[in-house]
Protein backbone atom coordinates (compact mmCIF):
# COMPACT_ATOMS: atom_id res chain seq x y z
CA UNK A 1 0.00 0.00 0.00
CA UNK A 2 2.91 2.24 0.64
CA UNK A 3 4.21 2.15 -2.75
CA UNK A 4 0.76 2.87 -4.10
CA UNK A 5 1.09 6.43 -2.03
CA UNK A 6 3.97 7.22 -3.39
CA UNK A 7 2.68 7.05 -6.89
CA UNK A 8 -0.57 9.11 -5.65
CA UNK A 9 1.48 11.62 -4.29
CA UNK A 10 3.24 12.30 -7.36
CA UNK A 11 0.81 13.18 -9.22
CA UNK A 12 -2.63 12.23 -8.49
CA UNK A 13 -4.82 15.05 -9.64
CA UNK A 14 -3.38 16.19 -12.51
CA UNK A 15 -4.00 12.85 -13.86
CA UNK A 16 -7.36 12.16 -12.61
CA UNK A 17 -8.22 15.41 -14.17
CA UNK A 18 -7.48 13.94 -17.58
CA UNK A 19 -9.89 10.95 -17.43
CA UNK A 20 -12.71 12.36 -15.24
CA UNK A 21 -15.40 13.84 -17.16
CA UNK A 22 -18.43 15.75 -14.49
CA UNK A 23 -21.99 15.63 -14.84
CA UNK A 24 -23.23 17.61 -17.74
CA UNK A 25 -20.17 17.55 -19.81
CA UNK A 26 -20.65 16.52 -23.51
CA UNK A 27 -24.50 16.84 -23.76
CA UNK A 28 -26.68 14.99 -25.90
CA UNK A 29 -26.87 16.72 -29.17
CA UNK A 30 -30.26 17.29 -30.44
CA UNK A 31 -32.39 14.68 -33.25
CA UNK A 32 -31.60 17.00 -35.79
CA UNK A 33 -27.57 16.31 -35.22
CA UNK A 34 -27.73 13.05 -35.03
CA UNK A 35 -25.41 10.50 -36.46
CA UNK A 36 -25.43 10.89 -40.40
CA UNK A 37 -27.02 7.67 -42.29
CA UNK A 38 -24.76 7.98 -44.93
CA UNK A 39 -22.08 6.08 -43.08
CA UNK A 40 -21.16 2.76 -45.38
CA UNK A 41 -21.77 -0.51 -44.01
CA UNK A 42 -18.39 -2.24 -43.19
CA UNK A 43 -19.57 -5.40 -42.04
CA UNK A 44 -21.95 -7.91 -43.86
CA UNK A 45 -24.34 -8.01 -41.14
CA UNK A 46 -25.56 -6.57 -37.54
CA UNK A 47 -25.45 -9.13 -34.85
CA UNK A 48 -26.18 -9.36 -31.06
CA UNK A 49 -25.82 -11.38 -28.20
CA UNK A 50 -28.71 -10.43 -25.64
CA UNK A 51 -29.80 -12.17 -22.24
CA UNK A 52 -33.47 -13.35 -23.41
CA UNK A 53 -35.20 -14.44 -27.13
CA UNK A 54 -37.54 -11.05 -26.62
CA UNK A 55 -34.48 -8.67 -26.69
CA UNK A 56 -33.22 -10.71 -30.05
CA UNK A 57 -36.62 -10.17 -31.52
CA UNK A 58 -36.74 -6.66 -30.82
CA UNK A 59 -33.24 -5.68 -32.09
CA UNK A 60 -34.28 -7.55 -35.52
CA UNK A 61 -37.13 -5.23 -35.80
CA UNK A 62 -34.92 -2.27 -34.88
CA UNK A 63 -32.26 -3.44 -36.94
CA UNK A 64 -35.33 -4.22 -40.06
CA UNK A 65 -36.27 -0.20 -39.41
CA UNK A 66 -33.14 1.34 -40.31
CA UNK A 67 -31.61 1.78 -36.63
CA UNK A 68 -28.47 1.59 -35.41
CA UNK A 69 -26.15 -0.18 -33.03
CA UNK A 70 -27.73 2.36 -30.19
CA UNK A 71 -31.32 2.10 -31.40
CA UNK A 72 -30.99 -1.35 -30.55
CA UNK A 73 -29.52 -1.16 -27.62
CA UNK A 74 -32.23 1.65 -26.09
CA UNK A 75 -34.92 -0.74 -27.26
CA UNK A 76 -33.32 -3.88 -25.84
CA UNK A 77 -32.69 -2.15 -22.60
CA UNK A 78 -36.36 -1.19 -22.47
CA UNK A 79 -37.47 -5.03 -23.71
CA UNK A 80 -35.72 -5.99 -20.79
CA UNK A 81 -37.28 -4.19 -18.48
CA UNK A 82 -39.97 -6.08 -19.18
CA UNK A 83 -39.35 -9.66 -19.84
CA UNK A 84 -36.48 -10.09 -18.04
CA UNK A 85 -37.27 -8.36 -14.74
CA UNK A 86 -34.87 -9.74 -12.32
CA UNK A 87 -32.18 -7.21 -13.88
CA UNK A 88 -33.36 -5.45 -16.58
CA UNK A 89 -34.67 -2.58 -15.96
CA UNK A 90 -36.29 1.16 -15.71
CA UNK A 91 -35.74 1.86 -12.05
CA UNK A 92 -31.78 0.63 -12.09
CA UNK A 93 -29.03 2.01 -13.43
CA UNK A 94 -25.87 0.51 -14.97
CA UNK A 95 -23.42 1.54 -17.97
CA UNK A 96 -22.59 2.03 -21.87
CA UNK A 97 -19.47 1.94 -23.53
CA UNK A 98 -20.34 3.17 -27.09
CA UNK A 99 -18.24 2.81 -30.33
CA UNK A 100 -19.71 5.27 -32.94
CA UNK A 101 -18.15 6.65 -36.51
CA UNK A 102 -14.50 5.50 -35.11
CA UNK A 103 -14.88 6.74 -31.47
CA UNK A 104 -15.09 5.39 -27.90
CA UNK A 105 -17.53 6.97 -26.02
CA UNK A 106 -18.63 6.50 -21.78
CA UNK A 107 -22.25 6.97 -20.20
CA UNK A 108 -22.60 6.52 -16.67
CA UNK A 109 -26.60 6.25 -15.69
CA UNK A 110 -25.76 4.59 -12.69
CA UNK A 111 -27.96 5.35 -9.69
CA UNK A 112 -27.42 8.03 -7.04
CA UNK A 113 -28.04 8.46 -3.15
CA UNK A 114 -30.86 9.88 -2.49
CA UNK A 115 -30.28 13.65 -1.35
CA UNK A 116 -31.27 12.44 2.39
CA UNK A 117 -28.73 9.76 2.83
CA UNK A 118 -26.69 9.69 5.37
CA UNK A 119 -22.89 7.66 5.72
CA UNK A 120 -24.04 5.50 8.32
CA UNK A 121 -27.86 5.57 7.45
CA UNK A 122 -27.34 1.23 7.37
CA UNK A 123 -25.60 1.13 11.17
CA UNK A 124 -27.22 0.06 14.36
CA UNK A 125 -26.96 2.06 17.43
CA UNK A 126 -23.52 0.19 18.45
CA UNK A 127 -21.98 0.91 14.91
CA UNK A 128 -22.62 -2.14 13.46
CA UNK A 129 -24.31 -2.88 10.10
CA UNK A 130 -27.89 -3.99 10.10
CA UNK A 131 -28.40 -7.12 8.01
CA UNK A 132 -30.24 -6.85 4.91
CA UNK A 133 -31.38 -3.01 5.54
CA UNK A 134 -29.24 -2.01 2.11
CA UNK A 135 -30.75 -4.99 0.58
CA UNK A 136 -34.20 -5.47 1.11
CA UNK A 137 -37.20 -2.62 0.90
CA UNK A 138 -37.71 1.08 0.52
CA UNK A 139 -34.50 2.75 2.07
CA UNK A 140 -32.05 0.02 0.12
CA UNK A 141 -33.16 2.05 -3.27
CA UNK A 142 -30.59 4.48 -5.32
CA UNK A 143 -32.44 7.30 -7.79
CA UNK A 144 -32.86 5.12 -11.01
CA UNK A 145 -30.34 6.43 -13.81
CA UNK A 146 -31.72 4.29 -16.58
CA UNK A 147 -34.07 6.27 -18.21
CA UNK A 148 -31.81 9.28 -18.35
CA UNK A 149 -29.31 6.97 -19.61
CA UNK A 150 -31.11 5.94 -22.65
CA UNK A 151 -32.72 9.00 -23.66
CA UNK A 152 -29.72 10.64 -23.62
CA UNK A 153 -27.85 7.90 -25.98
CA UNK A 154 -30.44 7.78 -28.07
CA UNK A 155 -30.74 11.31 -28.56
CA UNK A 156 -27.07 11.79 -29.24
CA UNK A 157 -26.45 8.93 -31.27
CA UNK A 158 -29.74 7.27 -32.68
CA UNK A 159 -31.65 7.38 -35.73
CA UNK A 160 -34.63 6.16 -35.41
CA UNK A 161 -37.64 8.15 -33.78
CA UNK A 162 -37.60 7.86 -29.94
CA UNK A 163 -40.69 5.91 -29.72
CA UNK A 164 -39.85 3.75 -32.22
CA UNK A 165 -37.46 2.57 -30.12
CA UNK A 166 -39.55 2.05 -26.95
CA UNK A 167 -42.19 0.11 -29.43
CA UNK A 168 -41.70 -3.36 -28.59
CA UNK A 169 -41.22 -3.11 -24.95
CA UNK A 170 -44.76 -1.14 -25.19
CA UNK A 171 -45.95 -4.57 -27.18
CA UNK A 172 -44.43 -6.84 -24.45
CA UNK A 173 -45.66 -5.19 -21.80
CA UNK A 174 -49.27 -4.58 -22.95
CA UNK A 175 -49.45 -8.10 -24.48
CA UNK A 176 -47.15 -10.01 -22.54
CA UNK A 177 -44.48 -12.57 -23.00
CA UNK A 178 -44.40 -16.29 -22.13
CA UNK A 179 -42.67 -16.41 -18.84
CA UNK A 180 -39.78 -19.41 -18.98
CA UNK A 181 -38.88 -21.49 -16.57
CA UNK A 182 -35.43 -20.29 -15.52
CA UNK A 183 -37.45 -16.75 -15.06
CA UNK A 184 -39.85 -18.35 -12.93
CA UNK A 185 -37.07 -20.12 -10.66
CA UNK A 186 -35.01 -16.58 -10.29
CA UNK A 187 -38.85 -15.13 -8.93
CA UNK A 188 -39.39 -18.46 -6.50
CA UNK A 189 -35.43 -17.55 -5.10
CA UNK A 190 -35.78 -13.92 -5.09
CA UNK A 191 -39.62 -14.10 -3.45
CA UNK A 192 -38.33 -16.19 -0.73
CA UNK A 193 -36.17 -12.71 0.60
CA UNK A 194 -38.82 -10.45 -0.52
CA UNK A 195 -41.46 -12.49 1.64
CA UNK A 196 -43.61 -10.45 4.28
CA UNK A 197 -41.79 -7.51 3.82
CA UNK A 198 -42.37 -5.74 0.50
CA UNK A 199 -45.06 -5.84 -2.31
CA UNK A 200 -43.70 -7.95 -4.97
CA UNK A 201 -45.88 -10.99 -5.02
CA UNK A 202 -48.87 -8.15 -5.76
CA UNK A 203 -46.99 -7.73 -9.09
CA UNK A 204 -45.14 -11.38 -9.62
CA UNK A 205 -47.19 -13.53 -7.98
CA UNK A 206 -48.46 -15.14 -11.26
CA UNK A 207 -44.91 -15.24 -12.64
CA UNK A 208 -45.07 -18.65 -13.50
CA UNK A 209 -43.69 -20.77 -16.43
CA UNK A 210 -45.92 -20.40 -19.35
CA UNK A 211 -48.35 -17.92 -18.74
CA UNK A 212 -48.80 -15.02 -21.07
CA UNK A 213 -47.14 -12.49 -18.13
CA UNK A 214 -48.58 -8.91 -19.03
CA UNK A 215 -48.00 -5.42 -17.18
CA UNK A 216 -50.26 -2.94 -17.76
CA UNK A 217 -49.12 -0.26 -15.35
CA UNK A 218 -45.80 -0.64 -16.87
CA UNK A 219 -46.92 -0.58 -20.73
CA UNK A 220 -48.87 2.74 -19.36
CA UNK A 221 -45.46 3.84 -18.08
CA UNK A 222 -43.56 3.30 -20.92
CA UNK A 223 -46.21 4.48 -23.54
CA UNK A 224 -45.89 7.69 -21.42
CA UNK A 225 -41.70 8.28 -21.80
CA UNK A 226 -42.65 7.19 -25.47
CA UNK A 227 -44.51 10.34 -25.67
CA UNK A 228 -43.00 12.76 -23.33
CA UNK A 229 -39.31 10.87 -23.17
CA UNK A 230 -37.37 11.07 -19.77
CA UNK A 231 -39.12 14.12 -18.34
CA UNK A 232 -42.49 11.65 -17.58
CA UNK A 233 -39.94 9.56 -15.13
CA UNK A 234 -37.98 12.54 -13.66
CA UNK A 235 -40.24 15.53 -13.40
CA UNK A 236 -43.84 14.04 -14.54
CA UNK A 237 -46.57 11.71 -13.62
CA UNK A 238 -44.00 8.92 -13.41
CA UNK A 239 -42.07 10.66 -10.73
CA UNK A 240 -45.23 11.77 -8.57
CA UNK A 241 -45.87 8.22 -8.71
CA UNK A 242 -42.03 6.90 -7.41
CA UNK A 243 -42.41 9.68 -4.25
CA UNK A 244 -45.84 8.46 -3.36
CA UNK A 245 -44.32 5.02 -3.21
CA UNK A 246 -41.58 6.28 -1.40
CA UNK A 247 -43.00 8.29 1.31
CA UNK A 248 -43.13 7.54 4.69
CA UNK A 249 -41.16 4.28 4.03
CA UNK A 250 -37.89 5.56 2.08
CA UNK A 251 -35.85 8.63 1.12
CA UNK A 252 -36.25 9.07 -2.73
CA UNK A 253 -38.27 12.65 -3.36
CA UNK A 254 -39.35 14.15 -6.08
CA UNK A 255 -36.33 16.83 -5.47
CA UNK A 256 -33.92 13.49 -5.67
CA UNK A 257 -35.42 12.45 -9.49
CA UNK A 258 -35.77 16.24 -10.97
CA UNK A 259 -31.87 16.06 -10.20
CA UNK A 260 -30.61 13.08 -11.54
CA UNK A 261 -28.33 13.41 -14.68
CA UNK A 262 -26.63 10.64 -16.50
CA UNK A 263 -22.91 11.46 -17.31
CA UNK A 264 -20.95 11.10 -20.24
CA UNK A 265 -17.37 10.06 -18.92
CA UNK A 266 -13.57 9.14 -20.46
CA UNK A 267 -13.67 5.95 -20.64
CA UNK A 268 -11.02 3.68 -19.39
CA UNK A 269 -8.33 3.08 -22.44
CA UNK A 270 -5.26 0.76 -22.67
CA UNK A 271 -3.26 -1.08 -25.15
CA UNK A 272 -3.21 -4.30 -25.06
CA UNK A 273 -1.46 -6.56 -27.11
CA UNK A 274 -2.37 -4.88 -30.49
CA UNK A 275 -5.98 -3.93 -29.47
CA UNK A 276 -7.30 -1.38 -27.55
CA UNK A 277 -9.19 -1.98 -24.62
CA UNK A 278 -12.29 0.69 -24.30
CA UNK A 279 -14.01 -0.25 -20.66
CA UNK A 280 -15.55 1.33 -17.56
CA UNK A 281 -14.05 4.01 -15.37
CA UNK A 282 -15.27 4.87 -12.03
CA UNK A 283 -17.74 4.33 -10.66
CA UNK A 284 -16.90 1.43 -11.97
CA UNK A 285 -14.09 -0.65 -10.41
CA UNK A 286 -14.87 -3.06 -13.53
CA UNK A 287 -12.73 -1.11 -16.09
CA UNK A 288 -9.23 -0.52 -14.02
CA UNK A 289 -9.70 -4.30 -12.57
CA UNK A 290 -9.71 -5.81 -16.45
CA UNK A 291 -6.59 -4.15 -17.71
CA UNK A 292 -4.93 -4.83 -14.15
CA UNK A 293 -6.06 -8.24 -14.99
CA UNK A 294 -4.73 -8.37 -18.05
CA UNK A 295 -1.53 -6.58 -17.99
CA UNK A 296 -0.72 -8.64 -15.41
CA UNK A 297 -1.15 -11.91 -16.70
CA UNK A 298 1.21 -10.45 -19.75
CA UNK A 299 3.57 -9.06 -17.19
CA UNK A 300 4.05 -12.98 -15.96
CA UNK A 301 4.16 -14.54 -19.21
CA UNK A 302 7.50 -16.73 -18.41
CA UNK A 303 5.46 -17.95 -15.30
CA UNK A 304 2.34 -18.74 -17.62
CA UNK A 305 4.33 -20.04 -20.40
CA UNK A 306 3.55 -24.16 -20.43
CA UNK A 307 1.07 -24.05 -17.74
CA UNK A 308 -2.29 -25.19 -18.98
CA UNK A 309 -5.56 -23.55 -19.40
CA UNK A 310 -7.53 -24.15 -15.23
CA UNK A 311 -4.60 -26.45 -14.00
CA UNK A 312 -4.12 -26.10 -10.65
CA UNK A 313 -0.64 -23.69 -11.26
CA UNK A 314 -3.13 -21.68 -13.70
CA UNK A 315 -5.78 -20.65 -11.11
CA UNK A 316 -2.70 -20.25 -8.40
CA UNK A 317 -1.39 -17.49 -10.73
CA UNK A 318 -4.98 -16.27 -11.53
CA UNK A 319 -5.57 -16.07 -7.57
CA UNK A 320 -2.44 -13.91 -7.26
CA UNK A 321 -3.18 -10.85 -9.93
CA UNK A 322 -6.96 -11.63 -8.25
CA UNK A 323 -5.59 -10.85 -4.85
CA UNK A 324 -3.78 -7.32 -6.15
CA UNK A 325 -6.52 -6.29 -8.18
CA UNK A 326 -9.01 -6.47 -5.16
CA UNK A 327 -6.64 -4.90 -2.95
CA UNK A 328 -6.76 -1.63 -5.12
CA UNK A 329 -10.70 -1.86 -5.46
CA UNK A 330 -11.37 -1.74 -2.18
CA UNK A 331 -8.78 0.90 -1.31
CA UNK A 332 -9.45 3.43 -3.77
CA UNK A 333 -12.24 3.16 -6.16
CA UNK A 334 -15.61 5.31 -5.48
CA UNK A 335 -17.61 8.02 -7.60
CA UNK A 336 -15.44 10.19 -9.61
CA UNK A 337 -17.60 13.06 -8.80
CA UNK A 338 -16.51 13.00 -4.94
CA UNK A 339 -12.98 11.44 -4.85
CA UNK A 340 -10.31 11.82 -6.71
CA UNK A 341 -9.69 8.25 -8.21
CA UNK A 342 -6.63 7.69 -9.46
CA UNK A 343 -7.15 5.67 -12.66
CA UNK A 344 -4.17 6.48 -14.76
CA UNK A 345 -1.74 5.23 -12.42
CA UNK A 346 -3.74 2.02 -11.26
CA UNK A 347 -3.32 1.35 -15.04
CA UNK A 348 -0.05 2.15 -15.61
CA UNK A 349 2.40 -0.03 -17.02
CA UNK A 350 5.01 0.81 -14.66
CA UNK A 351 3.21 0.52 -11.34
CA UNK A 352 1.01 -2.73 -12.72
CA UNK A 353 4.02 -4.44 -13.54
CA UNK A 354 5.67 -3.77 -9.94
CA UNK A 355 2.35 -5.54 -8.70
CA UNK A 356 2.65 -8.41 -10.79
CA UNK A 357 6.49 -8.65 -9.43
CA UNK A 358 5.11 -9.07 -6.31
CA UNK A 359 3.52 -12.16 -7.49
CA UNK A 360 4.37 -15.50 -5.63
CA UNK A 361 4.58 -18.40 -8.45
CA UNK A 362 5.01 -21.24 -5.86
CA UNK A 363 2.57 -20.25 -3.08
CA UNK A 364 -0.11 -18.09 -2.19
CA UNK A 365 0.71 -14.25 -0.67
CA UNK A 366 -0.15 -13.97 2.66
CA UNK A 367 -3.21 -11.92 2.69
CA UNK A 368 -2.88 -9.87 5.47
CA UNK A 369 0.32 -8.65 3.65
CA UNK A 370 -1.86 -7.56 0.50
CA UNK A 371 -4.98 -6.51 1.93
CA UNK A 372 -6.96 -3.34 2.19
CA UNK A 373 -9.60 -4.20 4.96
CA UNK A 374 -11.48 -7.03 6.82
CA UNK A 375 -14.83 -8.51 6.11
CA UNK A 376 -16.90 -11.62 5.61
CA UNK A 377 -17.81 -13.32 2.66
CA UNK A 378 -21.85 -13.74 1.63
CA UNK A 379 -22.98 -15.20 -1.34
CA UNK A 380 -22.96 -14.32 -4.61
CA UNK A 381 -26.25 -13.88 -6.08
CA UNK A 382 -27.52 -13.76 -9.84
CA UNK A 383 -28.12 -10.22 -10.23
CA UNK A 384 -27.08 -7.71 -13.54
CA UNK A 385 -28.29 -8.50 -16.87
CA UNK A 386 -25.32 -7.31 -19.84
CA UNK A 387 -25.90 -7.29 -23.87
CA UNK A 388 -23.69 -6.32 -26.90
CA UNK A 389 -24.66 -5.15 -30.44
CA UNK A 390 -22.83 -4.39 -33.25
CA UNK A 391 -24.33 -2.15 -36.83
CA UNK A 392 -23.35 -3.23 -39.81
CA UNK A 393 -22.07 0.03 -39.86
CA UNK A 394 -19.11 -1.06 -37.66
CA UNK A 395 -20.56 0.73 -34.71
CA UNK A 396 -20.65 -1.43 -31.59
CA UNK A 397 -22.61 -1.03 -27.95
CA UNK A 398 -21.70 -2.86 -24.87
CA UNK A 399 -24.45 -2.53 -22.20
CA UNK A 400 -24.19 -3.82 -18.36
CA UNK A 401 -27.26 -2.64 -16.24
CA UNK A 402 -28.92 -3.59 -12.66
CA UNK A 403 -31.09 -3.69 -10.35
CA UNK A 404 -28.16 -5.38 -7.82
CA UNK A 405 -29.88 -7.95 -6.66
CA UNK A 406 -32.64 -10.52 -8.27
CA UNK A 407 -35.41 -8.35 -8.86
CA UNK A 408 -33.83 -5.84 -6.42
CA UNK A 409 -35.14 -4.21 -3.38
CA UNK A 410 -38.50 -5.97 -3.70
CA UNK A 411 -39.96 -3.00 -3.88
CA UNK A 412 -42.71 -2.57 -7.13
CA UNK A 413 -43.96 0.85 -7.29
CA UNK A 414 -47.61 1.17 -7.19
CA UNK A 415 -49.96 1.91 -10.34
CA UNK A 416 -46.72 1.93 -11.99
CA UNK A 417 -45.05 -1.43 -12.14
CA UNK A 418 -41.81 -0.27 -12.00
CA UNK A 419 -39.11 -3.15 -9.92
CA UNK A 420 -36.56 -0.34 -8.00
CA UNK A 421 -33.38 -1.56 -7.41
CA UNK A 422 -31.13 -2.20 -4.18
CA UNK A 423 -28.28 -0.12 -5.67
CA UNK A 424 -27.58 1.02 -2.06
CA UNK A 425 -25.55 -1.65 -1.07
CA UNK A 426 -22.96 -1.14 -3.41
CA UNK A 427 -21.98 1.60 -0.75
CA UNK A 428 -19.36 0.94 1.54
CA UNK A 429 -21.92 0.80 4.53
CA UNK A 430 -19.09 1.00 7.16
CA UNK A 431 -16.08 0.50 5.52
CA UNK A 432 -13.83 -2.64 5.88
CA UNK A 433 -17.27 -4.55 6.30
CA UNK A 434 -18.12 -6.44 2.96
CA UNK A 435 -21.25 -5.70 1.10
CA UNK A 436 -23.50 -8.83 -0.45
CA UNK A 437 -20.96 -9.68 -2.96
CA UNK A 438 -18.58 -10.17 -0.04
CA UNK A 439 -16.14 -7.16 -0.76
CA UNK A 440 -15.05 -4.83 0.94
CA UNK A 441 -14.95 -0.95 0.74
CA UNK A 442 -12.61 2.55 1.85
CA UNK A 443 -14.16 5.55 2.64
CA UNK A 444 -13.83 6.59 -1.37
CA UNK A 445 -16.94 4.34 -1.36
CA UNK A 446 -18.71 5.23 1.76
CA UNK A 447 -22.28 7.12 1.50
CA UNK A 448 -22.96 10.70 0.68
CA UNK A 449 -25.60 12.68 -1.08
CA UNK A 450 -26.23 12.15 -4.61
CA UNK A 451 -22.94 10.08 -4.76
CA UNK A 452 -22.86 6.99 -7.20
CA UNK A 453 -21.81 3.65 -5.49
CA UNK A 454 -19.28 2.09 -6.28
CA UNK A 455 -19.51 -1.00 -9.58
CA UNK A 456 -18.15 -3.60 -11.04
CA UNK A 457 -19.81 -3.56 -14.28
CA UNK A 458 -17.52 -3.97 -17.08
CA UNK A 459 -19.24 -3.20 -20.30
CA UNK A 460 -15.78 -3.39 -22.47
CA UNK A 461 -14.99 -3.31 -26.22
CA UNK A 462 -11.84 -4.28 -28.24
CA UNK A 463 -11.05 -2.50 -31.14
CA UNK A 464 -7.96 -3.60 -33.48
CA UNK A 465 -6.96 -0.81 -36.21
CA UNK A 466 -9.26 1.43 -35.19
CA UNK A 467 -12.16 -1.13 -36.24
CA UNK A 468 -14.46 -3.39 -33.72
CA UNK A 469 -13.04 -6.69 -32.70
CA UNK A 470 -14.74 -7.51 -29.12
CA UNK A 471 -17.54 -6.37 -27.56
CA UNK A 472 -17.85 -8.16 -24.34
CA UNK A 473 -19.88 -8.24 -20.53
CA UNK A 474 -21.71 -10.03 -17.77
CA UNK A 475 -23.40 -9.81 -14.55
CA UNK A 476 -21.69 -10.93 -11.83
CA UNK A 477 -20.95 -8.65 -9.13
CA UNK A 478 -17.39 -8.86 -8.66
CA UNK A 479 -17.23 -11.45 -10.36
CA UNK A 480 -17.91 -9.59 -13.90
CA UNK A 481 -13.97 -8.72 -14.59
CA UNK A 482 -12.88 -11.72 -13.64
CA UNK A 483 -15.24 -13.45 -15.82
CA UNK A 484 -14.65 -10.88 -18.91
CA UNK A 485 -10.75 -11.09 -18.15
CA UNK A 486 -11.42 -15.32 -18.40
CA UNK A 487 -13.13 -15.32 -21.66
CA UNK A 488 -10.61 -12.70 -23.31
CA UNK A 489 -7.74 -14.81 -21.92
CA UNK A 490 -9.22 -18.02 -23.65
CA UNK A 491 -9.97 -16.19 -26.82
CA UNK A 492 -6.47 -15.07 -27.22
CA UNK A 493 -3.98 -16.85 -25.16
CA UNK A 494 -5.63 -19.79 -25.20
CA UNK A 495 -6.44 -19.53 -29.08
CA UNK A 496 -10.05 -21.48 -28.53
CA UNK A 497 -13.15 -20.99 -30.51
CA UNK A 498 -15.57 -18.51 -29.37
CA UNK A 499 -18.24 -20.89 -28.14
CA UNK A 500 -15.56 -23.02 -26.37
CA UNK A 501 -13.88 -19.86 -24.37
CA UNK A 502 -17.59 -19.43 -22.96
CA UNK A 503 -18.28 -22.64 -21.87
CA UNK A 504 -14.75 -23.09 -20.45
CA UNK A 505 -14.96 -23.31 -16.50
CA UNK A 506 -14.06 -20.00 -14.58
CA UNK A 507 -12.73 -19.68 -10.82
CA UNK A 508 -13.10 -16.69 -9.08
CA UNK A 509 -11.10 -15.08 -6.23
CA UNK A 510 -10.91 -11.66 -4.30
CA UNK A 511 -8.71 -11.37 -1.48
CA UNK A 512 -11.40 -12.19 1.29
CA UNK A 513 -12.13 -14.73 2.34
CA UNK A 514 -8.24 -15.28 2.75
CA UNK A 515 -6.68 -17.87 -0.44
CA UNK A 516 -10.69 -18.87 -0.99
CA UNK A 517 -11.30 -20.07 -5.07
CA UNK A 518 -15.16 -19.97 -5.92
CA UNK A 519 -15.92 -22.15 -8.57
CA UNK A 520 -19.04 -22.54 -10.14
CA UNK A 521 -22.12 -25.17 -10.67
CA UNK A 522 -22.05 -24.74 -14.49
CA UNK A 523 -18.59 -26.90 -14.82
CA UNK A 524 -18.32 -28.03 -11.37
CA UNK A 525 -14.74 -28.58 -10.19
CA UNK A 526 -13.59 -32.76 -10.68
CA UNK A 527 -12.20 -34.05 -7.67
CA UNK A 528 -8.55 -34.39 -8.26
CA UNK A 529 -8.34 -30.80 -9.79
CA UNK A 530 -10.13 -29.76 -6.42
CA UNK A 531 -7.48 -31.93 -4.38
CA UNK A 532 -4.36 -30.68 -6.16
CA UNK A 533 -5.64 -26.88 -5.50
CA UNK A 534 -6.08 -27.40 -2.01
CA UNK A 535 -2.59 -28.86 -1.56
CA UNK A 536 -1.39 -25.38 -2.96
CA UNK A 537 -2.84 -24.13 0.08
CA UNK A 538 -6.29 -22.80 -0.95
CA UNK A 539 -10.00 -23.63 0.04
CA UNK A 540 -12.36 -24.32 -2.80
CA UNK A 541 -15.79 -22.75 -2.31
CA UNK A 542 -18.87 -23.39 -4.66
CA UNK A 543 -21.07 -20.65 -5.91
CA UNK A 544 -24.58 -20.27 -7.52
CA UNK A 545 -23.50 -18.24 -10.21
CA UNK A 546 -20.59 -17.10 -12.36
CA UNK A 547 -21.52 -14.43 -15.16
CA UNK A 548 -24.21 -14.66 -18.01
CA UNK A 549 -21.36 -12.87 -20.90
CA UNK A 550 -22.96 -11.91 -24.11
CA UNK A 551 -19.95 -11.39 -26.29
CA UNK A 552 -19.50 -10.45 -30.12
CA UNK A 553 -16.02 -11.14 -31.93
CA UNK A 554 -15.45 -10.02 -35.16
CA UNK A 555 -13.64 -11.96 -37.45
CA UNK A 556 -12.36 -9.87 -40.54
CA UNK A 557 -16.10 -8.38 -41.71
CA UNK A 558 -18.00 -11.17 -40.20
CA UNK A 559 -19.60 -10.79 -36.45
CA UNK A 560 -19.88 -13.86 -34.57
CA UNK A 561 -22.03 -13.46 -31.53
CA UNK A 562 -22.21 -15.55 -28.62
CA UNK A 563 -24.72 -16.20 -25.48
CA UNK A 564 -22.86 -17.78 -22.32
CA UNK A 565 -24.82 -21.58 -22.18
CA UNK A 566 -25.12 -20.49 -18.56
CA UNK A 567 -27.92 -18.26 -18.75
CA UNK A 568 -31.19 -17.98 -21.53
CA UNK A 569 -29.72 -15.87 -23.98
CA UNK A 570 -29.63 -15.31 -27.58
CA UNK A 571 -26.88 -14.69 -30.09
CA UNK A 572 -27.86 -13.65 -33.19
CA UNK A 573 -27.07 -12.10 -36.88
CA UNK A 574 -29.32 -10.17 -38.80
CA UNK A 575 -28.48 -9.62 -42.00
N1 LIG B 1 -24.59 -4.11 -8.48
C1 LIG B 1 -23.54 -4.79 -9.13
C2 LIG B 1 -22.53 -3.87 -9.72
O1 LIG B 1 -22.81 -2.70 -9.90
O2 LIG B 1 -21.45 -4.29 -10.00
Amino acid sequence: MKLFGHIKSASGLALVALVTVSSGFLQPTPASAKTAAAQPAILTAAAVAVPDRYSADTAERIFNEGGNAVDAAVAIAFTLAVTYPEAGNIGGGGFMTLYVDGKPYFLDYRERAPLAATKNMYLDDKGEVVPGMSLVGYRAVGVPGTVDGMWQAQRRFGKLKWKQVLAPAIHYAQDGFEVSEKLQARRDAAAKSFAGKTNFDTYFGNLKQGVNFTQPDLAAVLERIAQQGAKDFYTGKTADLIAASMRGHGLITKADLAQYKAAWREPVQAEWRGYRVITAPPPSSGGIGLVQLLKMKADLAPDFKGVSLNSPQYVHLLAEIEKRVFADRAQYLGDPDFYNVPVAQLIDDAYVARRAGEVNPNAPSDTTSVQAGLGTSMPEKAETTHFSVVDKWGNAVSNTYTLNGPFGAGVVVDRAGIVLNDEMDDFSAKPGAANMFGVVGSDANAIEPKKRPLSSMTPTILTRDGKVALVIGTPGGSRIFTSIFQVINNLYDYEMPLPDALAAMRFHHQLLPANTIFWEPYKPIDGELAKQIEAKGYTLSGQGFNGDIQVIRIDGDKPEPAADPRGRGVARVVK
